[in-house]
């Protein structure tokens, strides 16, 4: 069997963040979940992840896409390494070893790692590239013939050694049958005091094992982020990557420095995307709609012609030709289905509403379900927490809901009611029903100077 271990147990401290560095986003995307996303397209069988470090975090965002192996002690790369031991239990195949902070690893660069390893006999194949810039890295010493003698880590490095430009990508596959044979043989005796998985390449060149290199052409997937400049440059890089693809393809983007799609989205023809828009997580933009300028969607499906201007919409589910915002936050589970306008300081949670419905103006509609054809005044509120629990508000067709209505949940409104503003609905309506519910007003003439003081 062949498996991926993905090491991420480290504290990241070159990033001064109090998170594990393979938790942290790339286009709202953990750098962890583009490894495990990516080795899933190809043929590896189990993916292990060493955690540490505030492990809980890892586990949380992968949850069963992977199995967990635990290194109390963070004593170095071979030391993460070592910790799988006990799950590799299949010593025909090999493992594929990532750093979890190489979040631009995809499916073509293991498919090739593997061609590599196989067609060349390998009991070791190692990624490399090149680059001006090589500070930080490991370094490949080859010989005169091109052979991997070793890699040399920068702490250790000699000035001449400092000057090669060839480096480390921490990408390695191993044959299970001599990994953890000479993992054992890996010493801590450098600069760093740390078990170094890259001094398992003299190791290998030592016992006469095969070694075979691979550099990709777009060297720049092999990029390894320690510091928050490093992510935040390189998530520069691949946000423009996406919108110029977008581009190319049709998607009109205004103003692209400012807006951030991330990888997972899909985007359908005909969509135009305005300025400041963000739009993440597994969200899917249907064809023809307008997102922006100002506007964040978030796992959240928005249907054909559909506008959303200056909105945040979250986990929620828009269908066609709908008109949001601006000004509208449309929140967990919520399912908008056809021609809804919902308007200006409009909050609507946990709640489906039917097609042609309009909540123009200053509402809150949560954990209700209102039928087609509803016309909101501004400033509904569905009340729905009495300081203890979420009640549910349910509205029927064609009703006519005042400005300014409380309706107390739980409460049950039938079909074509029509609703006097100002009314407090504390009991269900039937179908039909008229209701005000107000206090009456009172006029008392030429009363007021009494409470208004007139200027001299
Ligand atoms: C490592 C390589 C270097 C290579 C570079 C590529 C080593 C010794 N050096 O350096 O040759 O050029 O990656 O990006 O391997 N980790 C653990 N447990 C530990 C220490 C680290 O799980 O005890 C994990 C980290 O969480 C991280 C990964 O291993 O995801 C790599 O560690 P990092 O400290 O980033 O290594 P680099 O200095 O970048
Ligand atoms: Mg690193």
């Amino acid at each position: 069997m062949n498996y991926a271990i993905i090491l991420a147990a480290g504290y990241g401290k070159r990033m001064k963040v109090e998170a594990p560095k393979a938790s942290l986003p790339l286009l709202s995307k953990p750098m962890i979940s583009y490894l495990v996303d990516n080795i899933s397209k190809t043929s590896i069988e189990k993916i292990i992840t060493v955690v540490g470090y505030k492990k809980e975090i890892i586990e949380d965002i992968l949850k069963d896409k992977s199995l967990y192996a635990f290194q109390e002690n963070l004593n170095g790369t071979a030391g993460a390494l070592q910790v799988c031991e006990d799950l590799i239990k299949d010593l025909n195949g090999f493992s594929l070893i990532l750093n979890g902070d190489c979040p631009l690893i995809d499916d073509e660069i293991i498919n090739d790692m593997i061609e590599t390893y196989i067609d060349n006999k390998s009991d070791l194949t190692l990624a490399t590239f090149k680059t001006k810039n090589p500070f930080g890295y490991g370094r490949i010493k080859r010989d005169e013939k091109g052979n991997v003698l070793s890699i040399i880590e920068e702490k250790d490095a000699t000035s001449e050694e400092k000057k090669i430009e060839e480096c480390n990508a921490g990408l390695y596959i191993i044959s299970n049958k001599y990994l953890f044979k000479y993992l054992k043989e890996i010493k801590n005796n450098n600069a760093k005091g740390e078990y170094y998985l890259t001094d398992i390449v003299s190791i290998f060149n030592k016992n006469k094992k095969k070694i075979s290199s691979y550099t990709p052409q777009d060297q720049y997937k092999l990029t390894g982020v320690n510091t928050l400049l490093e992510l935040s440059n390189l998530e520069k890089e691949l946000k423009l990557k996406i919108n110029e693809s977008l581009l190319l393809k049709g998607i009109y983007i205004e103003n692209p420095d400012t807006v951030i799609i991330s990888p997972d989205v899909k985007i359908e023809s005909g969509v135009k995307i305005y300025q400041n828009t963000k739009i993440i997580g597994s969200s899917i933009i249907s064809k023809n709609s307008i997102i922006g300028p100002n506007s964040i969607i978030t796992n959240s499906k928005i249907g054909q012609d559909t506008k959303v201007e200056s909105s945040t919409i979250e986990d929620s589910i828009i269908g066609k030709n709908n008109n949001i915002g601006p000004y509208s936050h449309i929140r967990m589970n919520s399912n908008l289905k056809d021609n809804i306008r919902c308007g200006n300081y409009v909050e609507i949670k946990n709640s489906e509403i039917n097609n042609d419905t309009k909540i123009a103006h200053l509402t809150y509609i949560g954990d209700s379900k209102v039928g087609k054809n509803v016309n909101f005044g501004c400033g509904t509120v569905t009340v729905n927490f009495d300081g203890k629990e979420k009640n549910k508000t349910i509205i029927g067709n064609n009703c006519f809901i005042g400005c300014n209505t409380n309706l107390i949940a739980p409460v049950k409104v039938g079909d074509n009611v029509f609703i006097a503003a100002g009314s407090t609905i504390t009991d269900n309506l039937d179908d039909n029903d008229f209701v005000v519910a107000r206090s009456k007003m009172v006029v008392k003439k030429n009363y007021a100077k009494k409470y208004i003081k007139k200027k001299d």
